[in-house]
């Protein structure tokens, strides 16, 4: 998910490559150059799976010579597994264009169904190569690369940062975005485009960021930016505020805090593609319909954090299509030799789709007659491709050891499932559907607004970077929010935490409350179930009159809570099954904050790892 292009002088090689060195912090699975020779003016590609090692060492053994305009890309897998061949750049059908992109074109698939029936072949299985091909299409048509362009990017849907480069066309490369970013470096006889900053940043501190909709232009002395229709668009240059060493994380203290920012885009990009006409369709399973009408009964696989995704999402399962689904940590699933039929269809998650314990899960189920589907963040990764399908979700890659944009994605994703099993299965009426889809779509905007207020939570944090042991409280869809709170926060700050039902608490955790136990206390909405409300807030007076000191999380407006609780978090108002994307943000960023107000690494905590390959 790096972006690079250069016009100048002939060194655009170095470049590129440093430029999507500085980009590493965002991720990737593999990397590729284009640039157009100043010997001979060919255009060529070098592109590698792997990390840019790999590339730099094809680039040693096999040089593609040196020029002044070029374009440098690291790519997550979205469409088509990490290889070779759906590394980018993508070349078009003639071989004189290349083209590099970010994000997901959602109508992919009938522009290359148009450009199949055209006779135009294709290398990959990529979205982006489809931009190719219709670049290369248009660019013959108009015999002008910029107009050629714009055709391509109004006819795509989705998200896209996209940047070309002809070899009839040295010194320029043109660049388009929708819901995806592109920033210009304004140089000296030589102009930058990057994902961010961080892409150029060692060259000039001068930029300008390309909003919504927009195309630019870039040659080695000017940069035009217009609109999708050929308007031009006045742009402000600032200064970038950062050295190139904060550039090596794009600016953030951490990959957890960059990762918890980008949790509004996790969901916003699972989301994508995948609602059509107020109904849920996940193309991924369009040919599964007749195996998932024919289950009755599903069992949800997972270890840490993915396990209590998996809780929440059985929650919204159950209830939308009526079919039992109960959840389980994957290693224990295995060794209890539980009743596995043909109608059993096992769905594990998975962040890295490579960890151990799920694997061997998946695999046991399989050879046990059930059905499998991955719900996976990492295109090409063991589990998904053992499954029998796989929802990817689109939360970008996650560095941070501790699982954040993932989680929320992964709900969304069981959530878009369970919807998708209810059209399948007649459940739901389509007003249901809607409404449900409805809530979904406005997750990334509420969460934009949890993270804007997230300052008091961190604030709390600091003052309690002494605590020694914290309780977490929820019911219902709270209760794996209370879970995954706890576990967050023993993750992280190393601190004992433990999470709850509020409903077991009088049956034993309540003899833990003694004067100044800290309590979270996720309480549900009283408009989702009046009964359930009135509950946690007698949970919340009985621990109250203990001693506890109750951190209410709450929806706004819930006056209940306020006489008894000592700091109360808001979180807008969402439909009751949709609450658990919201209250688990304050835990996170509490979880982090506090750990790195006792000075602690929050990107790689002590004893853990990100993928466990290991049972
Ligand atoms: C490790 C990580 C956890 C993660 C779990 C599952 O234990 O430390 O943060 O939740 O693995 O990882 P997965 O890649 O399968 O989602």
């Amino acid at each position: 998910c790096g972006i690079v292009g250069y016009v100048g002088s002939d060194r655009s090689l170095e470049v590129l490559l440093g430029g999507l060195k500085r980009l590493e912090y965002r991720g990737y699975d593999s990397a590729g150059v284009a640039v157009i020779d100043a010997r001979d003016g060919s255009l060529n590609v070098a592109k590698r799976a792997g990390k840019l090692g790999v590339l730099e060492d094809e680039l040693q053994r096999h040089p593609i010579g040196n020029g002044a305009t070029g374009i440098g890309h690291t790519r997550w897998a979205t469409h088509g597994g990490p290889t070779d061949r759906n590394a980018h750049p993508h070349l078009g059908d003639d071989g004189r264009l290349a083209v590099i992109h970010n994000g997901i074109i959602e109508n992919f698939a009938a522009l290359r169904d148009e450009l199949l029936a055209e006779g135009f072949a294709f290398t990959s299985e990529t979205d982006t190569e489809v931009a190719a091909v219709l670049l290369g299409r248009e660019y013959r048509a108009t015999g002008d690369l910029v107009e050629a362009f714009r055709r391509v990017v109004s006819r795509l849907d989705g998200a896209f940062t996209l940047l070309a480069v002809h070899q009839e066309q040295p010194g320029v490369v043109v660049g388009a975005r929708r819901n995806s970013p592109l920033v210009i470096g304004l140089g000296d006889g030589e102009n930058f485009l990057g994902s961010d900053v961080a892409a150029f940043v060692e060259h000039t501190r001068r930029a300008v960021a390309i909003g919504q909709d927009q195309i630019v232009v870039i040659t080695p002395d000017e940069v035009a930016v217009t609109d999708f229709d050929g308007a031009g668009v006045e742009v402000e240059p600032f200064e970038v505020a950062w050295d190139a060493a904060a550039a090596e994380k794009g600016g953030w203290p951490s990959f957890m805090a960059k990762e918890i920012a980008e949790e509004p885009d996790a969901v916003a990009n699972t989301l994508r593609g995948r609602i059509q006409d107020g109904a849920a369709v996940i193309p991924e399973l369009s040919d599964l319909d007749e195996l998932l009408t024919g289950i009755d009964r599903i069992t949800i696989i997972a270890c840490g954090t993915a396990s209590y995704a998996g809780q929440v999402g059985a929650y919204a399962i159950e209830k939308w299509a009526r079919i039992p689904v109960e959840v389980e940590l994957s290693h224990e699933f295995r060794y209890r030799d539980p009743v596995i039929t043909p109608s059993t269809l096992v769905v594990s998650i998975s962040q890295s789709g490579e960890t151990m314990d799920t694997l061997m899960a998946v695999k046991y189920a399989k050879d046990a007659g059930a059905k499998t589907l991955s719900i996976c963040n990492t295109q090409g990764a063991t589990i998904p491709r053992e499954s029998d399908g796989a929802v990817y979700t689109h939360a970008g890659p996650e560095v941070a050891v501790a699982s954040t944009k993932a989680f929320v994605a992964q709900i969304t994703a069981l959530y878009l499932f369970g919807l998708h099993l209810a059209r399948l299965r007649g459940t739901l009426t389509s007003a249901q559907q809607a409404a449900n889809l409805d809530e979904l779509a406005d997750i990334p905007g509420k969460l934009e607004r949890v993270l804007e207020s997230s300052d008091s939570v961190a604030q709390l944090a600091r003052w309690m970077s002494d605590t020694r042991a914290v309780l977490f409280l929820g019911r219902h869809v709270g209760f794996p929010i209370a879970l995954e709170g706890a576990l967050k926060l023993k993750e992280l700050a190393y601190i004992h935490a433990e999470g709850f039902a509020a409903g077991e608490l009088k049956h034993g955790p309540i003899a833990l409350i003694e004067a100044g136990q800290p309590v979270f206390v996720v309480v549900p909405s009283p408009r989702g179930s009046d009964e359930m409300h009135k509950k946690v807030v007698s949970n919340i007076q009985e621990i109250r009159a203990r001693g506890a000191r109750v951190l209410a999380i709450a929806e706004e407006g819930d006056a209940a809570v306020l006489p008894f609780a000592d700091e109360v978090v808001r979180i807008p108002l969402a439909a009751p099954l949709f609450e658990p994307l919201l209250a688990v943000i304050p835990l996170q960023v509490f979880a982090m904050e506090l750990a790195a107000a006792k000075g602690l690494d929050v990107d790689q905590p002590r004893n853990l790892a990100k993928s466990v390959t290991v049972e």
